[in-house]
């Protein structure tokens, strides 16, 4: 990790109600500021659920989750970005952004500058008045990015967010990621099945594996973000990761 750690998850155990064998038990990882972790791992694994108990939407049985940043009342310390967008259907794309803000203490002229930003940001300022239905499936994606951010998280939790695009569109949308990080500075933890993918976006790769889950890999990412595309050195990498998950299913 390059610095000190924002999110800490400590021994965590974790199983569904009427499941035979626990998730995980005993997971620990920790996230720096300002860096990006991909997760990779088989179907079933729990990476979804590593996700969900990171962003507070469920309680683990044991273990701690500690964010080692205080709580401020106008921004929320983590965010998660699904699969789908998840975009109302009924609500245009500002409204939807502002529907995260809610509950969050700032001035109405604060809140629209935040959507603004946000929609500058993902590159999408004109679409702010249009439909969900008007959008193509990336740019739902990039809308569900910039909801993410309006709230300032300290740490951005993405579960497979690019998974349902194209190629060519999801190719984009990694590039276009990581110029929004890198601008952001928020903390990310990234699931994906596709391990170029990791290997482009992230600073750190950990494979998922076995029952009881814990991390049976992980992989340090130092190649320069310029020359992250078609580096030899990346394929390397890859290639390394790709063996420990191989090993495992
Ligand atoms: N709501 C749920 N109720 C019961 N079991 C679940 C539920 N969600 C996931 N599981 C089970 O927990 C395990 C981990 O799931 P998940 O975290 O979604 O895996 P992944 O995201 O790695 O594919 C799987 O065996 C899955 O079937
Ligand atoms: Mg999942």
């Amino acid at each position: 990790m390059s610095s000190a750690p924002v999110v800490t998850l400590s021994n965590l155990s974790f199983t569904y109600p009427g499941a035979s064998s626990p998730v995980f038990k005993d997971f620990s990882l920790s996230v720096g500021a300002s860096e990006f972790v991909a997760i990779v791992g088989g179907s079933g694994v729990g990476k979804s659920t590593i996700l969900r108990i990171a962003s507070g939407l469920i309680k683990p049985h044991s273990g701690t989750v500690d964010i080692a940043v205080k709580k401020e009342p106008s921004r929320r310390r983590r965010a998660l970005v699904f699969q789908d967008g998840r975009l109302m259907p009924w609500r245009t794309v500002a409204q939807n952004i502002a529907l995260g803000l809610e509950g969050l203490e700032l001035p109405a002229s604060e809140k629209e500058r935040r959507v603004e930003d946000v929609l500058s940001l993902v590159n999408l300022s004109d679409k702010a008045d249009r439909w969900p239905h008007q959008l193509s499936g990336g740019q739902v994606q990039r809308i569900g990015i910039a909801r993410a951010l309006a709230v300032k998280p300290d740490i951005l939790l993405m579960d497979e967010p690019f998974s349902a695009v194209d190629a060519m569109t999801r190719r984009h949308l990694q590039t276009e990621l990581v110029r929004i990080w890198q601008k952001s500075g928020t903390a990310i933890i990234f699931v994906t099945h596709d391990i170029d993918e990791a290997a482009f976006l992230a600073d750190r790769i950990i494979v998922m594996g076995d029952s009881p889950a814990r991390i049976v890999n992980e992989t340090i990412v130092p190649v320069d973000r310029d020359l992250r595309r078609d580096s030899q050195d990346l394929s390397r990498y890859a290639e390394g990761v790709a063996g420990a998950l191989d090993f495992q299913i």
